[in-house]
């Protein structure tokens, strides 16, 4: 049963849409299971970039199954804008299915995003404010609205009804926002129903019968494991699970589907929001790989906050996900650099030291990054295509990751084009093997 899973092993933009589109080629369906369009998902084809929020990154194939599984959030609004962007752009977006159970972001959870974060003022977690957190809050209190409540008027209103019915106290300066109206909102939501209605499927069902039938799946995580809700940097989090193990209740699928655990980790690390961060940046080096990795948020345009490479984060990523290979995307970006600095442990007070990642968050709050250095490159990366190509720092760089990590290399990015990569033997046999157990 393939299932090839791709997350973010570190906070998030770690390129797992350039990855997700590599293998997509490969396999028969693409399927996001949490999060939202708090994702922003980039791929560049011969030269022009195409960004995704809620769309798994495989529509660009024809014929390609797209699944937005039961566990995303989703604003239909965001989506319906994002089908007719592809439509102006000549993709055909018929093949994407939405699982009916997947729960709606609406306009007083975008609302209550903002007016939180304003509320928390300097404690704020910076969300992308597009109402995640407020529409999963729902869910769990089971007072959301699902896809399949769109498509009938008179549950449709109730359940609004009922949704902002406890939220009446904290909707109040929003009183006469028009967004809020009952009638407006439920004709709004009727309306994105008709749109949508063509793709709204039983997806649990459809893919079970695709990995039945011996056709391959990949599962598109959004965010990455430092986000997550329960083992992230809590409460400096997404409101969803971005780890592996829930690529299955995302989706409706068992664990025995999952085959492959692939995490995406830059060469470096990136957060956007706030939060701990051991291994950040303060200085004109952060600067440097900001400008030169183009490190301004998908989604919110925000520059992301830079820091080395943190290989106890790593570590613990890649057992959270039980990871099967990494993938090192924007090597490329480290050229140049005299030393590379890399983040083997932690220090803590009283000289305490960490190689595992701190479960208390008090403790990780005080931790600072003990730096190994290593020596760096000159040579430009953009051209290599394989691990001789590279020059011997670049090699010695992922050496030291994959060994302290304790995985294998299956793919390095070496420019955010397609062809900008290398594969590994490691990669190159996952990917024979998978063949041979598709159908
Ligand atoms: P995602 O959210 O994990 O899909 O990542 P984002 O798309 O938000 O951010 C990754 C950015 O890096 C995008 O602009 C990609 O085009 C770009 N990118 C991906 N891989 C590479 C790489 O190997 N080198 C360079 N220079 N850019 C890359
Ligand atoms: P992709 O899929 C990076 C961050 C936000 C904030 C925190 C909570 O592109 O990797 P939310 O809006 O989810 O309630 O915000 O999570 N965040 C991301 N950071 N990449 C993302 O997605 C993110 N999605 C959310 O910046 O710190
Ligand atoms: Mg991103």
């Amino acid at each position: 049963m393939p299932g090839i899973v791709v997350v973010g092993a570190q906070w998030g933009d770690e390129g797992k849409g350039k990855v997700t589109d590599l293998l997509a080629e490969r396999v028969d369906a693409v399927a996001r299971f949490q999060g939202g369009n708090n994702a922003g998902h980039t791929i560049v084809r011969n030269g022009e970039e195409w960004k995704f929020h809620l769309i798994p990154s495989g529509i660009l194939y024809p014929g390609k199954r797209c699944i937005i599984g039961n566990g995303v959030v989703i604003d239909p609004r965001v989506l319906i804008a994002e089908l007719d962007a592809l439509r102006a752009r000549r993709i055909d977006v018929g093949g994407l299915r939405i699982s009916a159970n997947a729960h709606l972001i609406m306009p007083y959870h975008l609302l209550l995003d903002s007016a939180g974060e304003a509320k928390l003022g300097s404690l704020q977690i910076g969300t992308t404010r597009r109402g995640i957190g407020p529409c999963y809050a729902d869910k769990a209190a089971r007072l959301g609205i699902r896809v399949q409540d769109l498509l009938d008027e008179k549950i449709l209103k109730k359940k609004i009804v009922a949704a902002m019915e406890p939220k009446r106290l904290s909707l109040r300066p929003f009183e006469r926002d028009p967004a809020l109206d009952l009638h407006t909102m439920t004709e709004e939501y009727l309306t994105h129903g008709h749109r949508l209605e063509q793709h709204i499927a039983d997806t649990s069902k459809l893919m079970w019968e695709m990995l039945d039938e011996g056709k391959k799946i990949i599962f598109e995580g959004a965010q990455g494991a430092m986000l997550d809700i329960d083992h992230g940097t809590y409460p400096f989090v997404t409101s969803s699970n971005p780890l592996s193990g829930a690529a299955c209740v995302g989706t409706g699928v068992g664990p025995k589907c999952i085959d492959e655990i692939w995490g995406v980790a830059k060469a470096y690390t990136t957060r956007v929001g706030a939060g701990p961060f051991p291994s950040e940046l303060h200085d004109h080096l952060g600067e440097e790989i900001r400008k030169r990795g183009g490190e301004f948020g998908t989604t919110t345009g925000r520059p992301r906050r830079i820091g080395w490479l943190d290989l106890v984060a790593l570590r613990y990523a890649a057992r959270l996900n039980t990871l099967t290979a990494l993938v090192v995307t924007k090597l490329d970006v480290l050229s140049g650099l005299d030393k590379i600095g890399v983040c083997t442990s932690y220090s803590g007070e009283e000289e305490a030291a960490f190689e595992d990642f701190p479960y208390h968050q008090t403790v990780l709050h005080h931790t600072s990054a003990k730096l190994t250095e290593l020596r760096g490159w000159k040579q430009d990366l953009r051209e290599c295509r394989t691990l001789s190509d590279l020059p011997d720092g670049a090699r010695e760089y992922l050496d030291f990751i994959a060994e302290h990590v304790g995985a294998d290399i299956a793919l390095v990015g070496v420019g955010p084009q397609r062809e900008q990569t290398i594969w590994t033997d490691a990669g190159r046999r996952t990917l024979i093997a998978s063949d041979g157990a598709g159908g």
